[in-house]
């Protein structure tokens, strides 16, 4: 039987990590958007800058520990990790497209949650049980708006979802070039973002086989016919 997966706080806290170096750029506003979503729909919902807090990327956990085992990079990861990430519902990821990846300070992110979930941390059952189950979603700014533009960045969340037991809801993509170049895209996506916030704990993620025991209907309001595929 699969875990359900329940915010664990009430009102669910939802952490959207800002991961462009540029404080007003695209992925900025379509995070503001997520956020206001979040607030409007009850969540206690945060928004923060990635740059404030990682100055460094990964380095060699062997030679990088104190006496303590703890990281010795001297920035505010352990804070974020430890105050924000974990105790989070929902994590939100907002990046420009480089390269058809994430930003360089997102991958870090990532690479550095490996320090805390690492055989060599006391505390790695703690933080990798508490680091699963959360609900995920990706906000995308980018130059191109080709689909196969951002397949690789998607395939990874995907991926990394599947890796910690996340639910990874949706992806907005929003099309820009210069700062505020989202906000008159006409497929709105500072809009959809604000939608998809409002959505974040309600949205079925189904991930059904073949043999999955379910209804005929995926929504509760059109359970009418059970067992019915007409
Ligand atoms: C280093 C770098 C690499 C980029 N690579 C891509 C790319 O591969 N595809 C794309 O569509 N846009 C690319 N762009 C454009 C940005 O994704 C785009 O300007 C985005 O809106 C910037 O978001 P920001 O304002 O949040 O930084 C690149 C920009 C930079 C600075």
């Amino acid at each position: 039987m699969q875990k359900a997966y329940k915010p664990q706080n009430n009102p669910p806290r939802v952490l959207v990590v800002a991961a462009s170096p540029r404080r007003d750029g695209n992925s900025w506003r379509l995070a503001e958007g997520f956020l206001e979503g979040a607030l409007g729909a009850g969540h206690n919902a945060e928004l923060i800058f990635l740059s404030d807090y990682m100055k460094d990327f990964l380095r060699d956990c062997r030679t990088c520990r104190d006496r303590d085992f703890r990281c010795t990079i001297k920035d505010d990861y352990r804070t974020l990790f430890l105050e924000k990430v974990l105790p989070a519902d929902a994590l939100v990821f907002s990046t420009p497209i480089w390269w058809y990846g994430i930003s360089g300070i997102l991958k870090t992110f990532f690479d550095r949650m490996f320090c805390y979930v690492a055989f060599s941390e006391p505390n790695s059952n703690e933080y990798a049980e508490r680091l699963q189950w959360k609900r995920v979603a990706l906000l995308l700014s980018a130059e191109e708006s080709n689909f196969s533009a951002r397949l690789a960045i998607v395939h990874q969340i995907q991926e990394m979802s599947r890796y910690l037991n996340h639910t990874f809801v949706g992806v907005i993509t929003g099309i820009g070039n210069r700062r505020g170049d989202v906000g008159v895209d006409p497929l709105h996506p500072v809009d959809e973002a604000r939608k998809l916030a409002g959505r974040l704990f309600d949205i079925n993620a189904t991930d059904y086989k073949l043999d999955t025991e379910r209804s005929a209907s995926v929504w509760e309001e059109n359970k009418v016919f059970p067992g019915s595929w007409g």
